[in-house]
């Protein structure tokens, strides 16, 4: 009687497929990213990312409500600001372009609202930290970090998600809020992100190139595994809630080691260059769109929690036919 095993009848049927699948993508865990404009008082689509829009502060309350709509629980904020200068002095302006975009969205919806924490965007020199000589400076940037959280919690963000990969800011951040009597703001950190490829897009998006130089000084080498572990580790050690894999495509084992020595919530951000990868190549007819539902799945698959995608509202919405 050969073959005894026939996994084969554990595929039978789509009825049986769906009764055994052990992986479901769950859109209530997604989180979409959003660019909030303040150069302009229109929307205006990202040419590198084809299908997503940044909006001006008067029509970011039509767009989240559309997003509520269709079925989204969280979104993560990015600013553009008017003013660049070389200490990011708009980033930590109470009334700069984030800080108003989390009021608004904490007033005009139910959304969970997090929002990065960075200076690349507000820098005139592009780089996530206060630049002295040719080298971003650490402890500098870390009291430019705790302004920013403070004025971003008094707008009401739900969650901070520190992104720029200085060394010490998760624990700077929670001193800030603790004293400043925000105890119950979240910090998601973006705890191993590499120096990947794959941000191209969003510094389109969000007008954040470096002028000069890299972010390999501060973001990390993609082949190291163990160092990943280390900045996850030493941010659980700083108070944060929230843990983060960046990129997720290229780094599902990264995700699967940090699912198993961490038990905190784990979130991973498929990042630009994956989104514009997959929505050129479906668009060709080149990939058909189930493309997608795998890219996503392997995330969950992976050990994610939280996966934070541009497609976060197509697949919320339940039709990718729109990307
Ligand atoms: C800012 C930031 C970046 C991304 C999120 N926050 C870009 C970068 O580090 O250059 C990338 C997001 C994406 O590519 O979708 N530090
Ligand atoms: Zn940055």
């Amino acid at each position: 009687m050969f073959p005894v095993t026939r996994l084969r009848r554990l595929r039978r049927s789509q009825q049986i497929r769906d009764l055994l699948s052990e992986t479901s993508i769950d859109t209530g865990k997604m989180m979409m990213p959003v660019f909030v404009d303040e150069t302009t008082d229109r929307s205006v689509e990202v040419s590198s990312m084809p299908g997503v829009r940044r909006y001006s502060l008067g029509l970011l309350g039509d767009y989240l409500r559309s997003l509520e709509e269709a079925g989204v629980k969280s979104i993560l904020l990015f600013g553009v600001p008017k003013v660049k200068d070389s200490m990011g002095t708009s980033a930590y302006d109470r009334n700069g372009i984030v800080q108003r975009a989390i009021e608004l969205a904490k007033d005009q919806t139910d959304l969970v609202v997090a929002a990065d924490l960075c200076l690349c965007e507000y820098t005139d020199h592009g780089h996530c930290g206060i630049v002295r000589g040719n080298e971003v400076d650490n402890d500098m940037t870390l009291d430019i970090y705790r302004k920013i959280a403070a004025t971003y919690a008094e707008a009401g963000a739900d969650i901070i998600a520190p992104s720029g990969m200085m060394d010490g800011q998760v624990a700077a951040i929670r001193e800030t809020l603790t004293d400043s009597g925000f105890k119950d703001t979240l910090i998601m950190a973006y705890s191993a992100k590499m120096a990947s490829s794959m941000y191209s897009p969003f510094r389109n998006a969000a007008e954040s190139r470096p002028r000069f130089g890299d972010r390999r000084s501060y973001q990390m080498p993609y082949g190291n595994l163990r160092e990943a572990m280390r900045e996850i580790d030493e941010d659980v050690r700083e108070g944060a809630d929230i843990v983060m894999v960046k990129p997720a495509l290229f780094y599902l084992d990264v995700i699967s080691e940090a699912r198993k020595r961490f038990d905190l919530p784990l979130a991973t951000y498929s990042v630009s260059g994956e989104y514009s990868m997959l929505v050129n190549a479906v668009r060709a007819g080149i990939l058909p769109e189930e493309s997608i539902y795998e890219a996503v799945t392997s995330f969950f698959r992976a050990g994610a929690d939280i996966v934070i995608t541009y497609f976060a509202e197509p697949l919320a919405r339940g039709d990718l036919s729109g990307i």
